[in-house]
């Protein structure tokens, strides 16, 4: 189940219309999608044929859709991180700084789980997902991203363009715009 933590106080909230409720004063998107349309093969196989990719995101072409109305994105695609991941450690160690993008950061988890910490308010709130969920860390919002202990992930980003996806680790540097 997806949570959020307070590092400072340690406050959880775990359920589902709290976390959509927090996360959106914030301008974090937070929605279920759920993963019981798709058969098993398409959850567990972390090394997807073009097909199976495509597949994946047919199964979810009306969410897709309506958020790429919604908000601007223009294209989608399958990343995954698993233990098979060349240079999963180097990788690992990037997104784990802190640092935000011009566009947003989306994010539709197929399958395993990951932390997404998020500083809201000066404050650092780790939003755990899992299979099912979306997340759209805003433009400018600082954050990083961390695997659990499943070390593994297998999402759907969706996306403006490439050079949105640019990690900026200065703060001060360009769509700087720390959530209130
Ligand atoms: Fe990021």
């Amino acid at each position: 189940m997806a949570k959020v933590v307070f590092r400072s106080t340690g406050k959880v909230i775990e359920d589902e219309k709290e976390i959509k409720k927090f996360l959106d004063k914030y301008g974090v998107l937070y929605e279920k999608w759920g993963v019981e349309r798709l058969p098993e093969h398409l959850k567990t196989n972390y090394d997807l044929t073009e097909e199976e990719q495509k597949a994946i995101i047919d199964a979810y072409k009306e969410e897709l859709e309506r958020l790429k109305r919604e908000k601007g994105y223009v294209a989608e695609d399958i990343v995954v991180l698993s233990e098979k991941t060349p240079n999963l450690e180097k990788l690992l160690d990037m997104f784990k700084k802190e640092h935000h993008h011009i566009d947003d950061e989306v994010r539709f988890v197929v399958d395993g789980s990951g932390i997404f910490p998020i500083k809201i308010n000066g404050e650092i709130v780790d939003v755990y997902v899992e299979a099912g969920d979306l997340i759209v860390v805003p433009a400018g919002a600082r954050h990083w991203f961390e695997l659990d202990e499943n070390r593994k992930i297998k999402c759907i980003r969706v996306f403006k363009s490439p050079a949105g996806w640019e990690a900026i680790y200065d703060e001060n540097e360009t769509a700087s715009m720390p959530l209130k």
